[in-house]
Order: structure tokens, then C-alpha cells, then sequence
């Protein structure tokens, strides 16, 4: 029993492996599950708990794994059922958990559901996916229209995503009992539970154009729970770009809890102009950036719980995005500093330990990414300049965080021997994880005290916050109280030193990016600062 009786995995640190691109172990230029099993002592070494694994299941990969064509088989890229199951032992051996990824939106076109349900109106598995005799203009996510026809049949199935990622129709009784029969398999073997891939879209009504969110997502998610997920002591996260809130704090609310967290959005949409997608950029107000996440952790207090992340295999890299690379090791720290210091389960995606940056490929044939390539197509015929687009796809594509985990300074970032499927980011001469771990003003060593320094208090799992400066426009600061402890978290987002008043009695730094700051309630500090105070009673807490 834990001494504050928190759930495990409210106080894990969960850490996103992309399997392609994390270690390959073969030379066939994909990494894989034995590449994994071979850096375990390096994510214990980091002070993981949880692993979170993309897809590893059999795929033609058009949606790099995204596309499963068999839920019970392991895709030969990544190696076998029997590597899979070594995997989920050894990493149990280590005292750590492991996550997989659940894609039950869709399935691949190659699914056999799929192929059966392509023959004819009546074959069995035709309901299991979604069709229409007329296309309505409901777009997919990656481009162009989200409906393919079938000539087969004369009819149009529906997909969101690629046209080789057919929607499931959760409708429909049986699909959902196939489904749930596989979560349960999966669970059987020994994992810890799962992430749900845009799981806010299973309660969809296709015909009112009711997508995320849907009028039959809270049933769809509870009989889920009641089937598969209440009785075991696992973890479930659920992607919902499509919801509120609000909503996140009811579907991981203390007293029914659909699932253990939410992957809620809000904050990664700030950067783009609103209601044009995510390709027209905007920039970045840190007063706007501020707001959300002080609403996601009041109204989620003691109500829900959080997951606390800025980046993932579909989001730009953190420190390109939110930092500035002319100061890339303060602000990887100072990023990490202010969002782990706050209320929720942590989660980092790989290299984002050592400071890993987006990628900018002179060439459009550089990126594999599907979403990047149709994009770029669209654009291009939408008459848009090829600087522009390029522009675009260097702040927002998903290759950036994408290329190959960066290893050390020798062929192919020492992360495979043969052709990485993915060209590596050319600046890992600098930034690789060799260097990185025994540099002591690296980045590694900072998440490590960092995570460390988290576990320690009990203000960083239970504290409330109350924002600090919240009208500074390049300050991100706030206080978390619990009992006795108190804490003061502060990040400067600018490239300038400001001047900064702390109203409280300071007792300890716990952690900062520059020791050479003199610490005190009259501040100068430099671009990119960040530090975590422990203070004392005398609170004037100020904004
Ligand atoms: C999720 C995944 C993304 C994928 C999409 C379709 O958003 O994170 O990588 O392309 O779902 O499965």
C-alpha cells in the first residue's frame, strides 16, 4: 500500500516508444522489439515506470502501424510473438510496465474483416465496417474526402484517417464483442494495460456528422470498462483530441473512472490559426499556452486526472516547438520543469531526454510520414509557394519527432547498421544519448533529478496550483500547495533576462538550469531559466 494510497500509475513516469525508430537490432534499418529489450537499463536508468509501446502489431504500415491487419500478430518489422512476450518479461524483470497501443477506430484495408466485408452486401463482416450508397463531405484527416468507393459493391466505406484505414462500425454487437475478446487476450499475456488511439471517435454517428465525441461514446466506454478494464489493476490513457475538459474530468472522474486518464489537446492547437487545421501557424501566445493548462489542472483537481505531455510520434518535437534551439539545453530543461511540475501522470516520448530537435529535410522524397506527404500534395495544387509548405511541414510534420532516436555520434546515430527507414537527423554528431548521459549539465541528468525530485514530494501528485505572474507574457510560473509542502515552479519563456519579484520566503532551489542564479526574492534571470522553489509559510501569493 502506498503511503498516499495514489493509484500506481498516478505517480509512474510513462515513456513512449515509437518502435520504428527507437533501436534496430537486425540492420534491416526498422527498429524492433529486440532493439528494445537492449536499451531497458537505459530507461531505468532514466527512472521510467511505464512503457508505452506504438503499434507493433502486423501491418502494411501505411499509417506506420496505425493500420493493423491482425490484432494477435506481432508485424515481422518488429520481430515475433515470442520477442513480444520476452519483452513484456523482461521489462517486468526490471521492476517496470508496459503499455500497448489500441486501434479500434479502424483496421487496415487488409484486415481480414475487411477483405470479407469488400465482397458483398450480405457477406457477415460487411457491418462491421461503415457504408453509404452517396459520400457525404465529411473530409478525412489526412486530405481529400472520407469516403472510398467500392466498385464491388457500388457502395462508399467510410475512413477517417487513410483510405487503407477503414472505420469499425461500433454499432454493431458482434464487432464490439471481437473486440473485446482481443483487449481481453492482450491483457492475459501480462500487459499493464493501454493507450486508446482516438478513442473519443468510437461513439460516432456518421450520418449527423457527429464524429468525436459522439452520442454513444460514454455507453461505448463504459461497457468497455465494465468487459475488459475495471476488474485488473492496469493503466488505460485515452487519445480524445475531440473533447472538452470538461469532459476529460468526467470520463476520469475519482468516483467512475471510464479510464485511468485522458490525452486532452487543448494546449497543442495554440500554434495554428484558429479553425484552419494544424498547418496554418500562428504564433505562439504564452498567456493563451498559460490558460489552458491552469484550467486542465484546476478543473481537474480532485475530480480527474491529468496526463502531462507536449510531445508524441504526432507532434513536433518540444524544444523546436515551445523552446529556442540557440538555447536548446536551458530550454529542453526549462519545458520540462514547468510541465512536470504540475498535477497528472508524466509522459515523455523518446529523445526528448536529451534534448532530441525537429528535422528539416531539403527534400519533399526525404519524408514518409502519410499525413506529411498528402499534405504537401494539396498544398502544392492549392497554388501555395513550395517555401511555404516547407515552412509548414518543418514546424508542424510528424517525421520531426519521427527520425531515428539518436544514440551516439557513429553511423546512423548508432541506431541501425543498414539504412535507417527514416533518414536521421543530420545534427547527431552534437545530440546523441552517448554524450548527452555523461555530460552533467546534460539534459538526461536533469530529467533524472527531475522525476526523482517528483517522486520525493508528495505537492507534485497532490498540490493544488494557483498560477504566479499569470499576466507575464514570458513567464510560466505557478505554486502547488499540499500541508507543509510548498512549491514555487517558474520558467522564463523569453531570450532576454527579465526581472522577476518572489513574494515568499524561500527555503531551498530543489532544481534549476543555471546554479549561477543567485536565488532570492529580487531575481535577474537569464533566457530560458527555470527552477523549482520550496518555500515557506509567508505567502503573498501575486499575479
Ligand atoms: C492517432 C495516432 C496517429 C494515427 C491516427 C490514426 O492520432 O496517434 O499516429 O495516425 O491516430 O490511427
Amino acid at each position: 500500500m502506498e503511503k498516499i494510497g495514489l493509484a500506481w500509475w498516478k505517480k509512474a513516469l510513462v515513456y513512449q516508444i515509437y518502435p520504428l525508430s527507437f533501436k534496430d537490432s537486425n540492420g534491416d534499418g526498422y527498429g524492433d522489439l529486440k532493439g528494445i529489450v537492449s536499451k531497458l537499463d537505459y530507461l531505468k536508468d532514466l527512472g521510467v515506470d511505464v512503457i508505452w509501446l506504438s503499434p507493433v502489431y502486423q501491418s502494411p504500415m501505411d499509417d506506420n502501424g496505425y493500420d493493423i491487419s491482425d490484432y494477435d500478430a506481432i508485424d515481422p518489422i518488429f520481430g515475433t510473438l515470442e520477442d513480444m512476450n520476452n519483452l513484456i518479461h523482461e521489462t517486468h524483470q526490471k521492476k517496470m510496465r508496459i503499455i500497448m497501443d489500441l486501434v479500434v477506430n479502424h483496421t487496415s484495408d487488409e484486415h481480414i474483416w475487411f477483405k470479407e466485408a469488400l465482397k458483398s452486401k450480405d457477406n457477415p463482416k460487411r457491418d462491421y465496417y461503415i457504408w453509404a450508397d452517396e459520400p457525404s463531405d465529411i473530409g478525412s484527416v489526412f486530405g481529400g474526402s472520407a469516403w472510398e468507393y467500392s466498385s464491388i459493391t457500388n457502395q462508399y466505406y467510410f475512413h477517417l484517417f487513410s483510405k487503407k484505414q477503414p472505420d469499425l462500425n461500433w454499432d454493431n454487437p458482434e464487432l464490439r464483442n471481437e473486440i473485446y475478446a482481443m483487449i481481453n487476450r492482450w491483457l492475459n499475456k501480462g500487459i499493464d494495460g493501454f493507450r486508446l488511439d482516438v478513442i473519443d471517435l468510437i461513439g460516432k454517428d456518421v450520418k449527423n456528422k457527429q464524429l468525436s465525441d459522439g452520442p454513444y461514446l460514454i455507453e461505448r466506454l463504459q461497457e468497455m470498462n465494465d468487459r475488459c478494464f475495471k476488474h485488473r489493476d492496469i493503466m488505460t490513457v485515452g487519445e480524445m483530441p475531440g473533447i472538452s475538459i470538461e469532459k476529460a474530468r468526467e470520463f476520469t472522474s475519482q468516483k467512475n473512472p471510464l479510464l485511468s486518464m485522458i490525452f486532452q489537446f487543448a494546449h497543442v492547437g495554440l500554434d495554428e490559426v484558429p479553425g484552419q487545421g494544424k498547418w496554418m501557424l500562428k504564433k505562439l501566445d504564452l498567456l493563451e499556452f498559460k490558460e489552458v493548462f491552469e484550467s486542465l489542472q484546476t478543473k481537474l483537481y480532485q475530480k480527474g486526472w491529468n496526463s502531462l505531455f507536449l510531445a508524441n510520434h504526432d507532434q513536433p518535437r518540444a524544444v523546436s516547438r515551445y523552446g529556442n534551439l540557440a538555447y536548446r539545453k536551458e530550454s529542453a530543461k526549462m519545458l520540462s520543469t514547468v510541465l512536470y511540475g504540475m498535477q497528472g501522470t508524466p509522459y515523455v516520448y523518446q529523445g526528448e531526454e536529451i534534448g532530441m530537435t525537429g528535422v528539416q529535410f531539403k527534400d519533399i522524397h526525404q519524408y514518409k510520414d502519410i499525413e506529411t506527404i498528402n499534405i504537401y500534395n494539396i498544398m502544392k495544387n492549392q497554388g501555395f509557394s513550395e517555401e511555404m509548405i516547407m515552412e509548414s511541414i518543418y514546424a508542424k510534420g510528424r517525421d520531426n519527432s519521427r527520425t531515428p532516436f539518436q544514440w551516439d555520434d557513429k553511423k546512423n546515430a548508432g541506431f541501425s547498421t543498414g539504412k535507417p527507414w527514416l533518414d536521421v537527423n543530420p545534427n547527431y554528431i552534437d545530440i546523441n544519448a552517448a554524450f548527452d548521459v555523461k555530460d552533467p549539465s546534460g539534459v538526461f541528468q536533469y530529467f533524472k533529478k527531475l522525476f526523482s525530485i517528483r517522486k520525493k514530494y508528495d505537492v507534485f501528485h497532490e498540490g493544488n496550483f494557483i498560477p504566479f505572474m499569470k499576466n507575464h507574457p514570458e513567464l510560466f510560473g505557478y505554486y502547488r500547495f499540499y500541508g507543509d509542502e510548498k512549491v514555487l515552479v517558474i520558467g522564463s519563456f523569453s531570450n532576454q533576462s527579465l526581472e522577476i519579484a518572489i513574494p515568499d520566503q524561500i527555503q531551498e532551489c530543489l532544481i534549476t538550469n543555471d546554479s549561477r542564479v543567485k536565488v532570492g526574492n529580487k531575481m535577474t534571470i537569464p533566457p530560458y531559466y527555470t527552477c523549482i522553489l520550496k518555500i515557506g509559510d509567508e505567502l503573498h501569493a501575486n499575479d
